[in-house]
């Protein structure tokens, strides 16, 4: 039984108060307790968030992290640092640090055993550019994307691992992929996940869709197969969506 799993992607978005306020927002409403609830929220932001979430079901999560311990890395967040805090899930790769700060399918790969090995569960982004898309090549870039990111991983950490496959031309454009292109193409993740591994695998991964995912537009999708959750960006950082979402 995969357990559905909601996601909130906050970006670069809300100080500390602002943080707290949506949380106390969210916190009025009762969540859906079948549904797996994360806010992944800027790293200045975690430690109050975490104090925030006590005695709630909602889980943190990062939204970043650097494969080593520590090191002459400047700026970076390391695995040890999150976990320090408490994180339980760390989005990897997401497609707008592959585009803007060069992140490559080897760091991506990296980056998900560091987070593997510290016990934090990565959330692997994968999606195409509509380029891609419109030339037909949108399977063979996930799949690249997927096999990368998973090589060298033993098939049990596979329940820890959360695939979020975002088409590039869906992120903050208001355009969804219709549920049943999302639906086909967390099928085909899966049959990924079946082929180089084994039917468990195959059956245990959970994969999300993102890409624009609103209220109205999150029953179809969670009704879909091969969807398990999404991964959600503007419509999370209002109270009333994420809660919403969350129970949809
Ligand atoms: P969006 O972002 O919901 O604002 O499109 C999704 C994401 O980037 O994870």
């Amino acid at each position: 039984m995969r357990v559905p799993i909601i996601a909130g992607n906050w970006k670069m978005n809300n100080i500390i108060s602002q943080s707290l306020l949506l949380i106390d927002n969210i916190k009025e409403h009762s969540l859906n307790k079948e549904v797996e609830a994360v806010v992944c929220v800027p790293f200045t932001n975690l430690n109050e968030v975490k104090k925030a979430i006590e005695g709630t079901d909602i889980k943190l999560g990062a939204q970043n992290m650097h494969w080593e311990n520590s090191g002459a890395y400047t700026g970076e967040i390391s695995p040890l640092m999150l976990k320090e805090i408490g994180v339980d899930y760390c989005i990897i790769g997401h497609s707008e640090r592959r585009q803007y700060f060069g992140e490559t399918d080897e760091m991506v790969n990296k980056k998900v055993k560091s987070a593997l090995k510290h016990n934090i569960k990565p959330i692997v982004c994968v999606g195409e550019t509509l380029e891609e898309r419109e030339s037909a090549k949108e399977e063979e870039v996930v799949k690249e994307q997927v096999l990368k990111a998973l090589e060298g991983i033993d098939k049990e950490y596979i329940k820890d691992i959360v695939i979020a496959y975002e088409p590039i031309w869906a992120i903050g454009t208001g355009k969804t992929a219709s549920s049943d292109d999302a639906n086909q193409m967390c099928g085909f993740i899966r049959e990924i996940i079946g082929n180089k591994y084994d039917k468990e695998a195959k059956d245990n991964i959970r994969i999300q869709y993102g890409g624009s995912v609103k209220p109205n537009t999150i029953k179809e999708l969670m009704a879909k197969e091969e969807i398990d959750g999404a991964l959600v960006g503007g419509a999370s950082l209002v109270a009333e969506d994420f809660v919403a979402l969350v129970n949809y």
